[in-house]
């Protein structure tokens, strides 16, 4: 797939004291759902600001659908929509008012811009608000707004940061439905930031995970929770001094840890080292209280690559990098 956004060594500092973006490469393929995640302040809006033009980098350079951002700045406004974090609807006018003000603006002609605006305004449920001001709405109201805003002119890239948040889960399965639509329909692009991890890992085709204004990884769902080094068995089992159960020579079984009777095993195969400890269990006369298997999510692969045990852990960093290494290199074949 071709790339169609390319970003090379791409900084910003706001000033001595803030260095936002520290010098990212990465690169969205067309046609792709692309996931940007990471904690509060980790330089996501900085990035997206930067690609949509909004904001100059420091240093660096971005490149999409073969524009440079900076030289070619008006095209590329052309070629994108932006669902901003922060609100940016006019509080004087109707909703309606703001859609076609947008529509305008992108040269949407009135002929299409009628129906286009009926039409999305019907999809955020906004239809029998329409003719009110929008100091008059919700903030989840102002939010569905402002995506139907940000799809007026059927931009070729979608950029949606925080689109969904504050937002009940109808009216976030309503509108991811539609992205995945105009995704498909259109072969639009989208870039997002979510804090709603779930829904990145279900939707996204890749995800880069940014912290302190460095990429920490860039992988497919399953690439990233594969990182982790596999499944999780919680095990409770009742042993005595001569009865320890060896569950550490078993195939597939990379590492034990024990606390009192509870076992956590990490397994690259959790389905077969389940029935294994089982069939132990019963060959060896264990007596099992509780067994579970746990399939890695996507919060704990946020919590591996920004959370406590990439910062608090030295051993577990060194591995991180590892891990890090060998998706990066992955991608790059
Ligand atoms: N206009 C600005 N002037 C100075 N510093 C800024 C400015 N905008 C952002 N920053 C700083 O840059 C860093 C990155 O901020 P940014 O808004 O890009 O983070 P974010 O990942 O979008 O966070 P959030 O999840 O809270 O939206 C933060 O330390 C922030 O305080
Ligand atoms: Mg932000």
């Amino acid at each position: 797939m071709n790339s169609i956004i390319e970003v090379r060594d791409l900084v910003k500092r706001y000033s001595k004291d803030v260095l936002a973006v520290k010098g990212i490469n990465f690169d969205v393929k067309e046609g792709e759902v692309f996931g940007f995640l990471g904690p509060n302040g980790a330089g996501k809006s900085t990035t997206i600001s930067m690609i949509t033009t909004l904001l100059t980098p420091t240093s660096g350079t971005i490149t999409l659908d073969g524009m440079d951002i900076v030289k070619d700045a008006n095209k590329v406004r052309r070629s994108i929509g932006l669902v901003p974090q922060s609100l940016t609807a006019d509080d004087e006018l109707s909703g309606r008012e703001n859609m076609q003000l947008q529509a305008d603006l992108y040269c949407v002609p009135r002929s299409i811009s009628k129906e286009r605006i009926d039409e999305l305004l019907k999809i955020v449920k906004l239809e029998e608000a329409a003719e009110r001001k929008v100091d008059t709405y919700s903030g989840g109201m102002r939010k569905r707004l402002e995506l139907a805003e940000g799809l007026i002119h059927r931009p070729k890239i979608l950029f949606l940061d925080e689109p969904t948040l504050g937002l009940d889960v109808q009216t976030r399965e309503i509108i991811w439905e539609y992205i995945k639509n105009m995704k498909e329909e259109n072969n639009m692009t989208v870039f997002l930031t979510t804090h709603y991890l779930e829904e990145a890992d279900s939707l996204c085709d890749r995800i880069a995970i940014i912290d302190e204004g460095e990429i920490k990884v860039i992988g497919t769902p399953s690439e990233l929770k594969d990182s982790l080094g596999g499944d999780v068995i919680n095990v409770t089992i009742e042993d005595d001094a001569d009865h320890s159960p060896d569950i550490e020579k078993m195939e597939n079984v990379s590492s034990v840890s024990k606390d009192g009777h509870a076992y956590k095993v990490r397994t690259s195969e959790g389905n077969r080292t389940m029935s294994d400890i089982l069939s132990a269990s019963v060959d060896k006369e264990w007596r099992i209280k509780a067994i579970s298997l746990h399939e890695p999510s996507m919060n704990q692969v946020f919590l591996e690559y920004t959370g406590k045990s990439l910062r608090d852990e030295d051993k577990g960093s060194t591995k991180m990098e590892r891990r890090n290494q060998v998706l990066q290199n992955s991608r790059r074949k």
